[in-house]
């Protein structure tokens, strides 16, 4: 069963007053969505005190990185066992940023989901061309690498457990959102792939979200797309009422294109 999945990446913001004031202000607003997985990924000093205030609500918790190890010397490192221990069901892994400026690649990238599904926690592993690579007409062949790279070793029942997050590198925080049809050339490539690897059904209950510059404005007509099942959204995350709009006008387009809801 699939329902839409909204998740809201706070990268290196706010502080941690203003976090707990946000994530006050959304268990209010967004507690009768139920239709929804919605998951909140604060830095990670914010994790645990945005934990007690979601408690008793169906909002999720994420981090935005983990280390691939369980324990030991690696300094300034997170472990998956440290994120299950403070609530987390979901990890961003690969984001473009961490490509950019902190050496990540496909093959951490793999490390790091295949450790996180291990340790019971839901890998969002990013993908995405550069502007470059759009221009120069490679974007397919640069998701279907970044895919089958990130995926390697996943099995068919921990696909389930994995989202795939589409994030045009030219589109985040840019303001310039791929349009729905951009998207959705690329999310059913992206799911023609999965179909190959692990069959028509289980790959089509695999969530596959955008992210890159998404608003209130744009997130009906994205989430109105076929294979688009929701969104990692950056910027618009960090108010209430623009969060809370983005989750209503995703979940209107899922129910006018008939998505399924568990
Ligand atoms: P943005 O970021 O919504 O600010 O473009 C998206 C992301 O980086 O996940």
């Amino acid at each position: 069963m699939k329902k839409p999945f909204i998740a809201g990446n706070w990268k290196m913001n706010p502080p941690i007053s203003a976090g707990i004031e946000l994530a006050k202000e959304l268990k209010k607003s967004l507690f009768d969505f139920r239709d929804v997985e919605i998951v909140l990924i604060p830095p990670f000093t914010h994790l645990y005190l945005v934990k007690k205030e979601i408690e008793g609500t169906k909002i999720k918790l994420g981090a935005q990185n983990m280390h691939w190890e369980e324990k030991g010397a690696f300094t300034g490192e997170i472990s998956p066992l440290m994120l299950k221990e403070i609530g987390c069901s979901y990890v961003i892994i690969g984001h473009s940023e961490r490509r950019k400026y902190f050496g990540e690649n496909d093959e951490t990238v793999n490390k790091k989901a295949r450790s996180a599904l291990l340790h019971g926690l839901s890998p969002i592993i990013c993908i995405g061309e550069t502007l470059e690579e759009r221009e120069k007409g490679i974007t397919m062949k640069v998701v279907e690498n970044q895919l089958r790279a990130s995926i390697k070793g996943i099995s068919e029942e921990e696909i389930l457990k994995t989202v795939i997050a589409y994030e045009p590198v030219w589109a985040i925080g840019t303001g310039r959102n791929a349009t729905p049809e951009q998207a959705e050339e690329v999310h059913s490539f992206i799911r023609k792939i999965l179909r190959e690897i692990y069959g028509i059904e289980k790959s089509n209950y695999v969530i596959i979200i955008y992210g890159g510059s998404v608003t209130m404005e744009n997130s009906y007509f994205l989430l109105k797309m076929k294979n688009v099942d929701g969104f990692l959204v950056g910027g618009a995350s960090l108010k209430g009422d623009s969060f809370k709009g983005i989750v209503e006008n995703g979940l209107r387009a899922w129910k006018e294109k008939g998505g399924e809801i568990c």
